[in-house]
């Protein structure tokens, strides 16, 4: 396939990752310049990794389009958090090894979050590293996930325990494969760009605040302002840090509560919909410390709940699990915390993270983070601003 200059479409952004760079084009209904770009990279095959649902709506045919001209394989993976594994890593990659895939190989990843984790970790492993391209599916994937360098499985004591680090060769989005995302989905993504509005691109909460329905109606315009809203505000941190293991912790905002509700709702629940919860948990306790205003707080709570939010624990979701996955959150001994406390990030304004610059976490005692959950999502009606 051909494509003459004039009909390139897609945006182009550039995303530094400190030393790394990573090329990401954005347009709409653009599979044709998508398959274009994957033939730029000369991988000598490429193997599609993604769930079936993906496979159904988008990928097989954007595999067959590519398929039609180079030498590529399609893999299914199950979906969804507990397909997180390593055996699923070591499943993809001995299916990949005995198709023949060598160094030159290309992994390209067609889903959301999950796949594009799977995906990844298989590419960082694979030979050592193999080049890895996202082509994300869902509003999570597109605007932040995508835009990391790790790539992470759970283990049944915690989310992303087993991973590594390895940066994308390039991600590919088209928005048109946004449109068959459940509402839930794109409430879930949205709740991912809040975050980074509230933590570092403080610019953009005017614009969210404009925009947010709960009903997840969104023009190709608005999506493209979203999307590049929160690649630009990984970019901004993960220029300085691209392990996120400095300042760019920032962006696990609300990520301690929301894995342990995750966890202890048994993947019931979309990330973003519990890293919102944990997020408003994040912000009742940085009032309750003085770090943030009333106002702030209630600027959290009119965010989430334009977008969607219901604020209380999901159902069949008790305090006392949350409080015991708690314990495993994966920022554990980035500072000295008793086994009675937790580490997370609080904020002190709008957009300043508390604590050290290059470790913007406050050690916060379990009991307040437990009465934080029991005041906030335990409630029987919602608060609607
Ligand atoms: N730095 C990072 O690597 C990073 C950052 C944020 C989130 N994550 C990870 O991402 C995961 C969450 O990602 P997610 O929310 O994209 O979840 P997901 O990958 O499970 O996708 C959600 C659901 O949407 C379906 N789906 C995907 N694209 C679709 C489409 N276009 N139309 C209809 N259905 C579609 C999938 O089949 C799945 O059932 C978590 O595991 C989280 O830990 C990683």
């Amino acid at each position: 396939m051909r494509l003459r200059q004039g009909k390139f479409s897609m945006r182009n952004l550039l995303l530094q990752f400190e030393n790394e760079q990573c090329p990401v084009w954005i347009g709409a209904r653009c599979d044709d310049e998508i398959v274009f770009r994957l033939r730029e990279l000369k991988a000598s095959s490429y193997h599609f990794v993604v769930d079936r649902t993906v496979a159904q709506l988008h990928g097989r045919a954007l595999f067959d389009r590519l398929a039609a001209e180079e030498p590529a394989r399609l893999w299914i993976a199950d979906g969804g958090e507990s397909a997180k594994s390593i055996a699923a890593v070591e499943r993809l990659a001995r299916e990949m090894v005995h198709a023949g895939i060598d160094r030159r190989g290309a992994i390209v990843a067609v889903g959301g979050g999950v796949i594009g984790n799977l995906a990844g970790l298989t590419a960082a492993l694979l030979f050592r590293g193999v080049r890895l391209v996202h082509v994300p599916t869902t509003l999570i994937a597109a605007a932040d996930s995508v835009a990391s360098l790790k790539q992470a499985v759970n283990l049944p004591y915690g989310k992303n325990l087993l991973g590594c680090y390895h940066a994308p060769a390039a991600v590919l989005i088209d928005l048109n494969y946004l449109r068959t995302l459940p509402a839930n989905q794109v409430r879930s993504g949205m709740n991912e760009i809040i975050k980074n509005a509230l933590t570092v691109a403080t610019e953009n909460i005017q614009l969210l605040d404009d925009m947010l329905n709960a009903d997840a109606r969104y023009s190709d315009t608005e999506f493209m302002a979203i999307i590049e809203g929160g690649l630009l505000a990984k970019h901004k941190v993960m220029i300085l840090d691209k392990y996120e293991r400095k300042q760019a912790l920032v962006f696990e905002y609300g990520h301690t509560v929301g894995h342990a509700i995750e966890l202890a709702a048994n993947g019931r629940v979309p990330h973003g919909e519990a890293v919102g919860l944990g997020m408003i948990v994040a912000a009742e306790a940085a009032c309750r410390l003085g770090l943030l205003s009333s106002t702030e707080l209630e600027l959290h709570h009119r965010l989430l709940t334009r977008n969607g939010l219901v604020v209380r624990l999901p159902m069949g979701v008790t305090v006392t699990a949350v409080m015991a996955y708690l314990r495993t959150d994966n920022k554990r001994g980035y500072v000295s915390a008793r086994p009675d406390e937790v580490a997370m990030i609080l904020l002190r304004g709008l957009g300043v993270p508390n604590g050290p610059v290059e470790r913007p976490l406050t050690v916060v005692e379990s009991s307040l983070v437990q009465s934080c959950i029991e005041t906030r999502l335990t409630e029987i009606a919602n608060v609607v601003y």
